[in-house]
């Protein structure tokens, strides 16, 4: 059997989207930019896309602009924003617990003069929103907390930080990445400024992802060339990623409450048997403020990295924290935030489920665990 518990990391393309993406890639190729009948057809295609997305995340479509995924939104939203609003100020708050697209991407600004402030988190991976208040200096130009955290699953008060920021007149920026389908985002009702979304994360490509940019603040681009998204962010627009990922947000919108309550059922399930039926097991983060698809879990005296390889060799993939840095052997700095012991730092296993997961891969999944988690401990030296 083969068990992808790693739908944090990346998800499988659902099949209806890569339908709705097949033509933009065969007959559909004409350049959205260009003035001929195919250009003028796929430039419609573009704005329809920006509609589609702007309704359902509650925004102005023209605030909309295509990148290659999050990584490249976290990065022109953060540079640019604070890069063109120097004369305002060169404070920058951050949370402790942000991507490394946010993260590194604050460390080159502080090389650069900028200074940073890191919002810590309380033990169930939470930022307390007074202590934003109480962070927040006159030169503060902009506030960057993410959504729902991608090792831990927690789902931050944005609503209310955003209602902050705005209040302060200062920029409000949230990386929602792994948000859809379990919090449903509201952008006017956040009061974001800026967001950044990534398809491959909810059934879509790999490669597309959008930036919501509030058009009046001042934003240097960190792409140039051409005039593409007003010149906002150069290169031919990449059609079939943009219509693909439009139709993906789509589907886990309209699919939401059904995936949401399958998800939840299928977690619920798997947290129950993995309690009952192995030893010394702790969940990280916070119970209830999480989304429902996440479960990182700490297996204590034995190595995450053995067990996410022995799981490997059974079929089952899972990952040892975020997928991004585990081909770097690091403890997981948002695990340090929530206060781990030392001993327990490499000791954890992040399960993430995905709409496409049964009850069949979850038993087959706990049986494999119960075999790993007896064999590794009964090695292991630690007590
Ligand atoms: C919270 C968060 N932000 C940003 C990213 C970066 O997304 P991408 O690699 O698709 O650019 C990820 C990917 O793991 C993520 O989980």
């Amino acid at each position: 059997m083969q068990v992808y518990l790693d739908n944090s990391a990346t998800t499988k393309l659902d099949e209806r989207v890569f339908e709705a993406m097949k033509p933009y890639m065969t007959e559909q190729y004409g350049n959205a930019s260009s003035i001929h009948f195919m250009g003028e057809e796929n430039s419609l295609a573009l704005i329809k896309a920006k509609e589609d997305v702007g309704l359902i995340l509650n925004c102005d479509h023209d605030n909309i602009i295509f990148t290659s995924g999050a990584t490249e939104a976290n990065n022109m939203i953060i540079k640019g924003v604070a890069r063109a609003n120097k004369d305002k100020g060169n404070h920058i708050l951050v949370s402790s617990i942000e991507h490394p697209s946010i993260l590194k991407t604050v460390k080159q600004l502080e090389e650069e003069g900028f200074e940073v402030g890191y919002i810590p988190v309380d033990s169930s991976g939470i930022v307390d929103v007074d202590q934003v208040k109480k962070m927040v200096k006159p030169e503060t130009i902009l506030i960057s907390v993410m959504t729902v955290n991608n090792e831990i699953g927690t789902i931050q008060p944005v609503e209310k930080i955003g209602a902050f920021a705005r209040k302060q007149g200062i920029l409000f920026h949230t990386d929602a990445v792994q948000a859809v389908p379990y919090v449903p985002i509201d952008i006017k009702q956040w009061n974001v400024d800026f967001l950044s979304l990534s398809a491959h994360k909810f059934n879509g490509p790999k490669g597309v992802g959008l930036a919501y940019i509030n058009r009046r603040a001042k934003i240097i681009p960190l792409i140039i060339g051409g005039g593409q998204e007003y010149g906002l962010r150069a290169g031919t627009y990449n059609l079939p990623g943009i219509v693909g990922m439009t139709e993906a947000l789509k589907l886990a919108y309209e699919e939401r409450e059904e995936t949401v309550k399958k998800i939840s059922e299928l977690s619920a399930y798997f947290w129950k048997r993995l309690q009952e039926e192995v030893e010394d097991v702790q969940l990280n983060g916070d119970l209830k403020n999480r989304t429902p698809n996440n479960f990182n879990i700490m297996f204590r005296r034995i190595e995450g990295e053995a067990i996410l390889m022995d799981l490997s060799v059974k079929g089952i993939c899972v990952s040892t924290g975020s997928a991004c840095s585990s081909d770097v052997l690091k403890a997981s700095d948002v695990l340090k935030s929530i206060g781990l012991e030392k001993n327990d730092l490499n000791s954890n296993i992040r399960f993430t489920l995905g709409k496409f997961n049964t009850r069949e891969e979850i038993d087959y999944t706990i049986d494999a665990l119960k075999v790993t988690v007896e064999r590794l401990r009964n090695f292991t030296p630690l007590k």
